[in-house]
This record gives C-alpha cells, structure tokens and sequence, in this order.
C-alpha cells in the first residue's frame, strides 16, 4: 500500500482527491484531463434527465477569499454522462457519477439507467443544489429528503452517496444523520455543497458580482472551510456505518489533511481547481504526502478520523 492510497466501497484509490462535481467536469475533454491528472478519482457534472443551459451569465465570480456560483445545474443530460462512464476506463481510477433529478421521479430514472449500464460506476445523488430557482434543496426538507432515500434506495438496489448541504445546528446534524442512518444503501456522504444564498458585493460598483437571483449564490473556498470541516465530522461521527467524502475549502495538502483528520476518507476539490488546472492535484499530493512523512504517517487510515479533542 502506497503512502497516499485510500478507500470507498471497498474500492482503491491511488490517492483521496477527486474534482468536486461542478468543476471541470462538464465536457468530455474536461473529464478527459481529470483522468489524466494526477487526481484519485473523478467525478462528472451533476446532470439532469435532459440537457439545460443553467443560469444566465455572469454566473461565477471569483473573490479575495473563494468564490460564488450560481450555474443552475448548466449539464448535458444524463445519457451524455452515461455514454462517457460507459468508456471510462476503470482500471485506471474510479469514476463517480453524480446525479441531480429536477425531480424524485427523474433521480428513479436516472439511477435505473445507471444500475442497468453495469459499469462499475459510482452514484453521487446530489441533495443539495442551491442554484435552480424554485427548486429548494432536497436536504434542508427532511421529509422530502426521507421520501426521496426510501425511493432510491429501493429501486437503485446498489450502494450509492449523497452530496449534502452545509448544517449549521446540532439539531439538524443528528436529524439529518438519523435519516441517513435509515438507509444501508447509503454508503458515503459528501459534506459539503456550498454554502448557498450567499451575497458578494462589489463596493466600486456597488453591485452584486453574479447575475442569476439578484446575485445570491453559493459560495465556495476559503469562506467554507471551517463549515466543511464541521459537517464532515458531524456526520463521521454520527453515520459510524458509512463513509464521509470530505469537500471545501481545499486549496493546499494542509486543507486536504484537516479534512481526513476529520474523518473525511476522499476529499473533493471545487475553487482552487476552478482557479488552477487539473495539474493541481499533483501539488495536493506532494503536499499531504510531505505533511504525513513530516509526521510520520505511514498510511491515510493510520490518520483518518484522529482528530483530538480537548
Ligand atoms: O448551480 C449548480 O450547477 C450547482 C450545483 C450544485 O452546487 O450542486
């Protein structure tokens, strides 16, 4: 085992860090320099039944201190992504597959159509877009939510995650956790989306920086990663049957060893790999591995989840 390797579902990784889905992963070229890169794993565009152009531009704005999107979902309809897992080539890394139905009956489809390609495929069902007007997100509505987990898990039948919102109260920690804990199916939770309905304000111009929603939009970065941080630890507490997937605030090996200390087993990259390239992962690799050697780790699971308290 190398230094780096990690572990879902019984499946190796060369190394934790994937994409966060949104980032660099629309496209076929886009997933294409993620395969090559030197990430673990990657994960496509969350898609919809058909293809959607998503929320007028502009529609991300960087800032001092990470960034604000409100895309709206822009993906090109599922069987584009099915089509491009159907190739993946699996010996080489892992492929996830996430998933985000405008509706509960739309996620039953496309989770059908996945379970029914048998490809090794690995279903992130995201919960948690704040960017479709009128559409809430799933997992702030915890019957909704409920609902949505007793249908998947039925018909999927397969291991699946789900990419969860930001929680801000213990309260909704443990209800949230409780409802999760419900669904052996549910293997792996992703913590977290971005914070979303947000506002950046450009003080020159006194306007907002992103057009859709009068510029409310998640943020991402920096601003994120004490949240992410929390909520992955929240749930790898709680969820003592399942794998968290750590995501936020990653933009060095420093953020990537918070977040498996935390108990996080992957861990997603969203702004900093917006910002940068795909040759970012090469970085994030040199630099947790020369944090463990500096601490004398020998292995991510000799670290995963030690966070102390006091
Ligand atoms: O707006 C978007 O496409 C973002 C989706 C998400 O954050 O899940």
């Amino acid at each position: 085992m190398s230094l780096l390797s990690a572990s879902l579902l019984g499946i190796k990784f060369a190394n934790p860090l994937l994409n966060a889905s949104g980032v660099h992963c629309r496209y076929t070229d886009e997933l294409d320099a993620l395969a090559a890169s030197a990430a673990g794993s990657l994960i496509t565009k969350s898609c919809t039944l058909l293809e959607r152009e998503g929320n007028p531009e502009p529609r991300y704005a960087a800032t001092a201190l990470g960034s604000i999107n409100s895309m709206g979902l822009p993906n090109q309809g599922y069987a584009y992504y099915l089509d491009y897992a159907r190739r993946h080539n699996y010996a080489t890394k892992p492929l996830f597959f996430s998933v985000a139905g405008l509706s509960l009956e739309d996620n039953l489809t496309m989770m059908a159509a996945v379970r029914d390609a048998y490809i090794p495929a690995i279903v992130e069902l995201n919960l948690s877009c704040p960017n479709v007007p009128g559409k809430p997100q799933i997992a702030y509505d915890f019957e909704a939510m409920d609902r949505m987990l007793a249908a998947v898990s039925a018909e999927y039948a397969l291991p699946f995650g789900v990419k969860m919102p930001p929680y801000f109260d213990i309260a909704h920690f443990d209800a949230a956790a409780a409802i999760l804990n419900k669904y052996p199916l549910v293997a792996f939770v992703t913590c977290i989306n971005s914070i979303g309905n947000a506002l950046v304000i450009d003080i020159e111009n006194e306007s907002v920086v992103i057009k859709p929603k009068d510029g409310f939009g998640g943020i991402g970065g920096d601003y994120v990663l004490p949240t992410a941080l929390a909520n992955v630890n929240a749930f790898y507490r709680r969820c003592p049957d399942k794998q968290v997937i750590g995501c936020g605030g990653v933009r060095s090996g420093e953020q990537v060893f918070m977040h498996l200390l935390a108990g996080a087993s992957l861990v997603q990259v969203g702004t900093a790999l917006h910002e940068d390239s795909p040759r970012i992962f090469a970085r994030l690799n040199r630099e947790l591995s020369a944090i463990m050697e500096r601490k004398g780790y020998r292995s991510i699971e000799a670290l995963r989840g030690k966070l102390k308290t006091l």
